[in-house]
């Protein structure tokens, strides 16, 4: 559906980065009023795809300059929620930003709520003892809303990644439904590597962040579909002999890891390191290229990250990592469209 100006639901988007989770909304025809995020790297992108965006610390943004939304989305930062970060969870500051999220929906009461973060956030403690999880449930149940959530494999919905994210979705209560998920897509034969890296020349951003030359030599003894693993113990560096010696300690890290052509590729982070990402092309020695990893994260060939104005590859790789896939939006969105707005 192509949004439609006057009736299509108006979108709020707060911690919008480049912009994956608004593409997904804006294919399911929300139409967005109004967007923020504070980093310039996610700012240039986004302005380049879509338009203006506020470009302030939400927590310095009066309620007041927010216009009237049907909907809201917000994907709040991970590293607090992160199973791979400390658990220091709504103790680290920006655990709290959630509360900027309320603080919004508190005034505006949209029809829909969405928020997004990573898996760690179901399992991360609030300091009453309680799940964050269930006080956020909660936070939203007082303000007048049901609330469902779930923690999704963005494979299940048609991305040719595995990346499991929170999905959590709130209904005003007048509307009087809780969101149901969509079923999700069983045969996953078309995410898998060789149908999605065969891409035409004139596509823009097939450039890559080249490997360091440590980085390199490990990548070279690399198979398809194998890791660090299969690096000689001769050949490893004095530290990742270290780590081999005592792989009981270090929970036996899975470093490296080169996806084959049969695969579906893990997550993309925003670090795109090869120690903890699958970021290596199966047959090429070198990292994903922008487009590679844009692929990765279902954003459209035509949507745009390297111009006069962002030169910074290794930010395109950042806001590329952080981004929610278009596709597993669209998916969410055009079931929200469907549920609350029809
Ligand atoms: C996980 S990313 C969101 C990605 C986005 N949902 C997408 O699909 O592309 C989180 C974003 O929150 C932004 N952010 C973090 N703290 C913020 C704050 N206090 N004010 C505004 N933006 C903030 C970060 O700059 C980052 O781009």
């Amino acid at each position: 559906m192509i949004a439609n100006e006057k009736s299509a639901p108006r979108l709020v988007s707060l911690f919008s980065g480049c912009g994956g989770m608004d593409k997904g909304f804006e294919q399911a025809g929300f139409q967005r009023v109004w967007a923020n995020d504070f980093d310039k790297d996610a700012q240039a992108v986004f302005r380049l795809n879509f338009g203006e965006i506020d470009g302030r610390d939400i927590r310095e943004v009066p309620v007041d300059e927010i216009p009237a939304c049907d909907i809201l989305t917000a994907g709040f930062p991970c590293q607090p929620f992160s199973n791979a970060g400390n658990r220091r969870g709504v103790y680290d500051s920006r655990g709290e930003l959630y509360l900027e999220c309320l603080r919004i929906i508190e005034r505006k009461l949209p029809k829909a709520v969405l928020f997004e973060n990573v898996k760690g956030l179901i399992s991360s403690k609030h300091q009453s003892g309680q799940y964050l999880i269930e006080v956020i449930k909660g936070d939203l149940e007082k303000l007048g809303y049901a609330v469902n959530y779930r923690v999704v494999n963005a494979s299940d919905y048609g991305v040719p990644q595995n990346r499991e994210r929170l999905i959590l979705v709130a209904f005003r209560n007048d509307l009087g439904k809780r969101f149901e998920f969509p079923p999700v897509q069983l045969n996953k034969e078309n995410l898998t590597l060789r149908h999605i890296l065969d891409i035409p020349e004139d596509v823009p951003n097939q450039v890559y962040w080249p490997y360091s030359p440590q980085a390199q030599s490990m990548v070279e003894k690399i198979p398809q579909g194998g890791s660090w693993k299969n690096i000689p113990y001769e050949d490893l560096s004095p530290r990742f002999k270290r780590i081999r010696d005592d792989m009981k300690r270090y929970h036996a890290p899975n470093f490296y890891r080169r996806f084959s052509l049969d695969e579906i590729n893990g997550t993309i982070t925003a670090s795109a390191q090869p120690e903890n990402c699958g970021i290596t092309h199966p047959i090429h020695n070198r990292r994903y290229t922008i487009r590679e990893i844009a692929r990765i994260q279902t954003f459209p060939d035509d949507f745009k990250f390297i111009d006069d104005t962002t030169k910074n590859i290794v930010a395109m790789y950042k806001v590329i990592g952080n981004a929610v896939p278009c596709h597993l939006a669209k998916v969410i969105g055009d079931a929200i469209m469907e549920q609350a707005f029809k």
